[in-house]
């Protein structure tokens, strides 16, 4: 596999650099400004709807809502769309403007955007293995997520992405025809090491663990390699001359611009 011809731009959460992450509005603003992927956090609530969200205790920092339990997977949908997910700017990001009034979207509401043509989704599974209660099964969330997919027939328009390769594994056994990708941290093993562990052929590290030599062993592996999550121009170079297929970051419109498709 040669290096790519075009590198992909996935908004992470969105566009978080300027909206509230995991918002429609954000979803909206990548997709708008031309991001070949929009990333998202899934969860699931306690009626086993799937719901855009990173974080399975709502951080009251970035979350508003009514007095009573956190965790995303005791609630209903509807006891969960009382909670505001845009009013509380992110101090992280100074940039960011607040959307109040914004509610967390379930994932059917985020699919409905493939209505607009161009981009593709990449759904992160989220899982907290030390802490089983928070999310449902492997098993679960595969056939949640594959009915959903299956259902709007977005096969060819979602990439599935998770740190847990059980949920890839599960996900793998249900749609093959799903690409997915195994998500992994600084300190990781070889990429095509990493693959074969996922049994996938995307590989998603953070991005401080790439360099050119194993983005290029793992392209004569026919693996490809995302970064996560970078948001500087000087890291952005980086990762383009290390030959990457793609970048996730905060600010899609910002990464067009340096790539000169804006
Ligand atoms: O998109 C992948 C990367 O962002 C993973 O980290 O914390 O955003 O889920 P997180």
């Amino acid at each position: 596999m040669s290096a790519p011809e075009r590198i992909e731009v996935h908004g992470h959460r969105g566009a978080r650099a300027l909206l509230p992450e995991n918002t429609l509005a954000g979803y909206l603003y990548a997709i708008q400004a031309g991001a070949d992927f929009i990333e998202l956090d899934v969860l699931a609530t306690a009626d086993d709807a799937l719901v855009a969200c990173h974080d399975p205790v709502l951080r009251r920092r970035i979350y508003s809502g009514p007095f009573g339990t956190r965790v995303v997977r005791r609630m209903t949908l509807a006891q969960l769309k009382e909670w505001d997910c845009g009013a509380r700017r992110n101090p992280l990001f100074r940039r960011q403007s607040a959307a109040p009034g914004a509610r967390i979207p379930a994932l059917t509401e985020v699919l409905d955007l493939a209505s607009r043509d161009g981009f593709s989704f990449n759904i992160e599974v989220k899982t907290v293995p030390k802490r089983p209660h928070l999310t449902p099964s492997p098993a679960r969330y595969a056939e949640l997520l594959v009915a959903l997919v299956r259902e709007r027939g977005l096969e060819k328009r979602v990439l599935v992405q998770s740190f847990d390769f059980r949920v890839l594994a599960c996900v793998r056994a249900l749609a093959p025809e799903i690409p997915a990708s195994a998500l992994c941290g600084f300190r990781t093993r070889e990429f095509v090491a990493l693959a074969a562990a996922a049994g996938v052929s995307t590989v998603a590290p953070y991005h401080r663990a790439i360099n050119s030599r194993r983005v290029s062993d793992a392209h004569d592996a026919g693996i490809r390699v995302i970064a996560w999550t970078a948001n500087r121009p000087r890291d952005w170079e980086r990762l383009i001359r290390a030959g990457v297929d793609g970048i996730i970051t905060d600010d899609p419109a910002g990464l067009l611009c340096h790539l000169g498709r804006r």
